[in-house]
């Protein structure tokens, strides 16, 4: 495998309390430092992320935000901004996450946080993908669409510095992962359109895959997806199930 698999934990609203997270940080940690393989991103609930981020000295993790505002400050009640995230350690911000958009969060916020995160020096993690698919292929159209608004902002030379996560609504949550060979046929596709609007360094956009990632499918979507890593949901909030995640990339 060349380079380093990019796994970034998505812990979403969980655990309940700091003393759990404590607890999950410490065990993914010790995971993370043993791991050759892999380059672990850490993107706790944000109530979290300053203790977990103050109480680490290694440099084998690296933070995230789930979310955060483009602004630097303002009127925005129950927001934290990106600068605030950074000021507590991350590194990362994901952006567009398909159960932000279920909720309204638009392309059009996602380009304006992917351009704030990337003059911020924070590597944004954009994902992109479609809610369900239809026979008819709808599902291009979309990801077209979310990658031209998205991306918008983006100068050619600051392509290398983006995550594109390709996670569509309908593998979230399920027992099994995507077929490796629809994600890379959607990897081709996502290639061909960063390199229609934002010329060849298109070509070498960083993609990862995410949707029910665990143990099981995580190598033979390395092998087959044309994918670098992942986001993963469930399988990053049970310490021993991401250390085993861990453990199946080291052998892909
Ligand atoms: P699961 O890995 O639990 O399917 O969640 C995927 C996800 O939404 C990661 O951001």
């Amino acid at each position: 495998m060349a380079g380093k698999t990019i796994v970034v934990a998505n812990w979403k609203m969980n655990p309940a309390t700091m003393r759990e997270a404590k607890k999950l940080f410490d065990a993914e940690r010790k995971t993370a430092e043993k791991s050759r393989g892999s380059s672990v991103v850490i993107a706790p609930p944000a109530i979290f992320l300053r203790e977990l981020s103050s109480m680490y000295r290694g440099s084998k993790v690296a933070f995230a935000v789930q979310n955060a505002h483009f602004e630097a400050g303002g009127a925005h009640t129950g927001e934290i901004s990106l600068v605030q995230a950074k000021d507590a350690r991350a590194k990362y911000v994901i952006v567009g996450h398909a159960e932000r958009r279920a909720e309204g969060e638009t392309d059009d916020d996602a380009r304006k946080k992917v351009a704030a995160a990337l003059s911020l020096k924070m590597t944004p993690i954009l994902c992109v993908g479609e809610s369900s698919r239809t026979d008819e292929g709808e599902q291009y159209d979309v990801v077209r669409e979310q990658l031209r608004l998205g991306l918008a902002d983006v100068a050619a030379s600051s392509l290398p510095r983006v995550l594109l996560v390709y996670e569509p609504l309908w593998t979230i949550g399920k027992a099994t992962a995507m077929n490796p060979r629809e994600m890379h046929q959607m990897a081709i596709f996502i290639r061909k359109c960063v390199v229609e609007s934002h010329g060849e360094g298109g070509r070498s956009l960083k993609i990862l895959y995410g949707g029910s990632v665990d143990e099981k499918n995580a190598a033979a979507m390395l092998r087959e997806g044309d994918v670098l890593g992942f986001l993963v949901g469930r399988a990053s909030v049970k310490a021993d199930e991401f250390a085993k995640l861990l453990q199946a990339i080291e052998t892909a």
